[in-house]
């Protein structure tokens, strides 16, 4: 078995197995209630106005629950939703069919905003204020812009990495919220429910060892259980208790602290270079993975276990590390 609990992109089966599991009402969200309750006072009193949401804007890391936001405000406004994501957007005349079909109040989900071109983003810029955009048609001296009005939307963007996002992007968002990885209580309840929902009896111990698990993301979370349940209906009475937790986690190469093997040959890697400060991309080609997969799946987790530092010059191992290592 490989590291993709913990990975960004899930395969087809897996994203059957997210939906399955994905909260259909915004009271079913589990934690986050900063967030939770300013969009419920936002989506009561878009509704009570019978206006559209202002434009929302979600950064995370990979997991927390941004998609499932976005679904949530969709679904509680009764609006209809309309997907799409910053790579697949190459041109503003992709932008222009979204945008025309779009009715009053619904929602247009852009994820992975931050990967929009620049001249598709500023296109999006008058269709978020005034809510129009200009087209324009023929080139040369025959060249003019024709200007096509839109209906009230409301855009609802995700990002990972809300620091690649330009300033005058931003500003056009009215809500900004950001979710931060869960607290264990959380997570455990989220398991819980996961649970319940596979009809997987499963042993306390069991729930809170995955919590612990989990990196605060409820998508880890949710992989975790799956290959669990596996290892309950293989090798025990379809029952996840303790022992098949742990066994499972060890089948998965999660450590007693929650590090996979990936996270171990980075922090070597680093090693091998005298304990840093190295660059991502050094790291990235020698662990044979994407930069990108690197920074927002796996070091946010080394950060916060205190073991990898980002620096201006790359990144350094801590002393818990080395310790750690060499042991
Ligand atoms: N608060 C929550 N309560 C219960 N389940 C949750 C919660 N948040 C997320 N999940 C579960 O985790 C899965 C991943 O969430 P989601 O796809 O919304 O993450 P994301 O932030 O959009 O990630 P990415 O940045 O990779 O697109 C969902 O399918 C859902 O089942
Ligand atoms: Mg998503």
């Amino acid at each position: 078995m490989t590291d993709s609990v913990y990975e960004r992109e899930s395969s087809g089966q897996e994203r059957d197995f997210e939906l399955s599991l994905r909260p259909k009402r915004l009271a079913e969200f589990i934690g986050q209630r900063p967030v939770v309750e300013n969009l419920s006072v936002y989506i009561s009193a878009a509704r009570k106005r019978e206006e559209p949401l202002d434009h929302i804007l979600f950064s995370g890391m990979p997991g927390l629950g941004k998609t499932t936001l976005a679904n949530l405000i969709a679904t509680e406004l009764g609006a209809n939703m309309h997907a799409s994501s910053g790579p697949a957007l190459e041109r503003a005349g992709d932008l222009v069919g979204l945008l025309t079909n779009l009715e009053q109040g619904d929602v247009l989900f852009i994820d992975e905003i931050h990967r929009l071109p620049a001249p598709v983003e500023e296109f999006l810029y008058s269709a978020m204020e005034d809510f129009h955009v200009d087209i324009q048609i023929d080139q040369g001296p025959a060249a003019r812009s024709v200007r096509v009005n839109l209906k009230h939307f409301t855009l609802v963007g995700a990002t990972t990495r809300e620091g690649l996002l330009s300033a005058p992007f931003r500003a056009r968002f009215g809500v900004f919220e950001r979710l931060d990885p869960y607290p264990a209580e959380d997570i455990l309840q989220i398991v819980t429910r996961s649970a319940r929902l596979l009809d997987l009896p499963m042993d306390a111990e069991a729930a809170a060892l995955i919590a612990a698990r989990s990196r605060g993301t409820p998508r880890v979370a949710n992989r975790i259980l799956r290959r669990l349940r596996d290892v309950a209906q293989v090798r025990g009475k379809g029952r996840l208790t303790l022992e098949l937790a742990e066994q499972g986690l060890r089948m998965l190469g999660i450590d007693a602290i929650g590090l996979t093997e990936l996270d171990r040959r980075i922090l070597r890697v680093i090693a091998e270079q005298g304990g840093g400060p190295i660059g991502l991309k050094t790291i990235a080609v020698a662990v044979g993975e994407e930069e990108d997969t690197i920074e927002d799946a796996y070091e946010p987790h080394l950060i916060r276990e205190g073991l990898l530092q980002k620096t201006p010059r790359g990144r350094k191992l801590t002393d818990k590390a080395s310790a750690l290592l060499a042991r």
